[in-house]
């Protein structure tokens, strides 16, 4: 599964403009260090790119194209056989995860019974348990003066409150926290493998629960299992693959930009300083981190009705990949892209979180953790660094975070 931080490459990709621009595949662990770079050079000279890489795609890299594509339901499927969401249940490509893959009207319908629970009020009445939870890892982590940001701090969170929000019983969180860890800090490829396989086993045994019960409406995973959309309950598998990727949108997003965040605070001391003494600024510190990071590089779209974009013909069945890491950079609405700025105006553009019908449903959930987080990291450790002879490294792949960061501070 693709879904650990420590999966490589296994094919090569090439660019149609030939030796001019180099390949381009979104797994290569040599794009760790160059992304943003790659991506710029795409949005500028070849903005609908083919690739080879991965049975072939087309690569969209301008904010507009991605957007586009993003709200045209009618003419691109978000069901996408071997990229982007399949490609993270591999095994499952004849399968169509209800919400994340099904177009409207039938995504309409998974949209309305999932929404109740990612409402603001729904979601501020996990705020006790999220703060809590915080206040449990930091308090545990400052007094050591050192730790990994992805394995003492970031891993630790997201997964667990996804847990919660899921409804997964309070004495099983140990069990995902442990699976979380296994899947955003391996300690070897057998370990991010075994994670994945305890996460289907784990989510399994969650839905197999769930329909056995009366309250239908009591967390989100038990609201789709009893769920009739179109006149039927979803089937097994359509559940699975549906909470894998529940689950993983719910925590690798997260944790990753936790990781994300840290980095940057960790080597823009004056970034922090300007954090700790107007803590308003927060939301943009968090706002900024997505767009100047996100977590997720792309997703996947599959062509319906043949069309034409830039003057390139897309056939049925044509693959794009939509990179949200290229639309939150570019130069048409962005300035200095590349800079991370807390005083940025938004105009409400923020293709980090998507766009369209399929646009992040849990952004509220999301920002609330990486306040308090924030918040809550800031308090107890105000002063912190990148451990000398330490150098953090990117993952690559359709998330984006670090793979280890070790940080120190005086204690
Ligand atoms: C910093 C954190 C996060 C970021 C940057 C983020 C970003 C995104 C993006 C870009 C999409 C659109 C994908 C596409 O159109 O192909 C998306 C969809 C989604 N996200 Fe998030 N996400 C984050 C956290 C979360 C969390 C915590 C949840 C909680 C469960 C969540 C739930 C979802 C769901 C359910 C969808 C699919 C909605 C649909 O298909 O209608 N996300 N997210």
């Amino acid at each position: 599964m693709s879904l650990s931080h420590d999966n490589h490459a296994d094919s090569t990709s090439w660019h149609d403009l030939g030796d001019e621009i180099a390949p381009f595949d979104h797994q290569d662990p040599q794009l760790a260090d160059t992304l943003h770079e790659r991506l710029a050079d795409l949005r500028e000279r070849c903005p609908v790119a083919h690739s080879t890489a991965h049975d072939g795609f087309w690569l969209l890299t301008r904010q507009d194209d991605v957007t586009a594509v993003a709200k045209d339901g009618a003419t691109f499927s978000a069901s996408v056989r071997g990229l982007g969401a399949a490609a993270l249940f591999p095994g499952s490509e004849n399968t169509v995860a209800p919400l994340f893959e099904s177009d409207p009207p039938v995504h309409t319908r998974w949209r309305k019974v999932l929404q109740p629970f990612f409402t603001l009020s729904a979601v501020q009445a996990h705020e006790p348990f999220i703060r809590q939870l915080t206040d449990q890892v930091i308090g545990a982590l400052a007094p050591r003066g050192q730790c990994d940001v992805v394995s003492d701090l970031a891993a630790l969170i997201p997964t667990v409150v996804i847990g919660e929000v899921m409804g997964v019983p309070r004495q099983r969180h140990h069990e995902l926290a442990q699976l979380g860890l296994g899947l955003m800090a391996p300690t070897s490829e057998q370990h991010g493998r075994e994670a994945a396989t305890g996460l289907v086993d784990f989510l399994r045994r969650e839905i197999a629960e769930r329909r056995g019960r009366v309250a239908y409406d009591s967390d989100p995973l038990t609201a789709v299992v009893h769920a009739v959309v179109d006149d039927r309950r979803a089937t097994d598998d359509e559940l699975l693959k549906h909470a894998f990727i529940m689950f993983s949108a719910g925590f690798t997003t997260t944790v990753d930009t936790i990781s994300n965040l840290m980095l940057l605070l960790a080597q823009d001391p004056a970034t922090r300083q300007r954090v700790i003494d107007q803590p308003e600024l927060v939301t943009e510190l968090i706002e900024e981190t997505v767009r100047h990071e996100p977590p997720i590089v792309a997703t996947a779209r599959t062509v319906l009705v043949p069309t034409t974009l830039r003057g390139v013909d897309l056939d049925v069945g044509d693959r794009l990949m939509l990179a949200w890491a290229s639309a939150c950079r570019d130069e048409q609405y962005v300035t200095e892209p590349a800079q991370f700025r807390l005083d940025r105006p938004r105009q409400g553009r923020d293709p980090g979180w998507g766009a369209g019908v399929h646009r992040c449903m849990g952004t509220r959930l999301a920002r609330l953790q990486l306040r308090i987080v924030v918040e809550k990291v800031l308090a107890a450790i105000p002063e912190f660094a990148v451990a000398p002879d330490t150098t953090p490294q990117r993952t690559t792949g359709v998330l984006r975070g670090v793979r280890h960061l070790r940080l120190i501070w005086p204690v």
